[in-house]
């Protein structure tokens, strides 16, 4: 992937971040993934007022590309939040579930996290050591 993959599809983070709908958490999220074949999926955190149907960005654009019949390996993920400006400058880090499904849809990807810094690179296996395996 070039620098100009990888900021387009932060970018395509960004812009679907726009769509979430988090009235309760006011914490929006954008992820963005690339297939091998250069195709983006995107999506935003989802929330409803039963919380525990409230859904994150990373898993819904995994299965976005599951569901749409894409079974090849998946290049990269992006990742930003609402609050990647904050002081801190700590770039926000996906989720337990969200980490388990990367491990098993999408293993190899190279996942980029915004924050006010920049945009820092990740593995899998730095995000999750020892992950869950059957
Ligand atoms: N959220 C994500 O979309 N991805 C994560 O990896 C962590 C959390 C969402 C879920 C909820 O809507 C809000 O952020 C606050 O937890």
């Amino acid at each position: 992937m070039t620098q100009k993959d990888i900021e387009r599809l932060m970018e395509s983070a960004e812009c679907a971040l726009g769509n979430a709908i988090a009235p309760y958490s006011g914490f929006k999220v954008g992820a963005a993934l690339m297939t091998h074949d250069g195709k983006i999926y995107t999506a935003s955190n989802v929330e409803n007022p039963s919380l525990m149907q409230t859904m994150c960005a990373e898993r819904i654009a995994l299965y976005k590309a599951v569901a749409d019949g894409y079974g090849g390996r998946i290049e990269a993920m992006a990742i930003v939040a609402s609050s990647s400006d904050r002081a801190k400058g700590d770039a926000v880090a996906p989720c337990g579930s969200c980490r388990q499904l990367i491990y098993e849809l999408a293993r190899d990807a190279a996942i980029y996290l915004k924050s006010s810094k920049g945009i820092k690179k990740y593995s899998i296996s730095e995000l999750l050591p020892e992950a869950f395996e059957k």
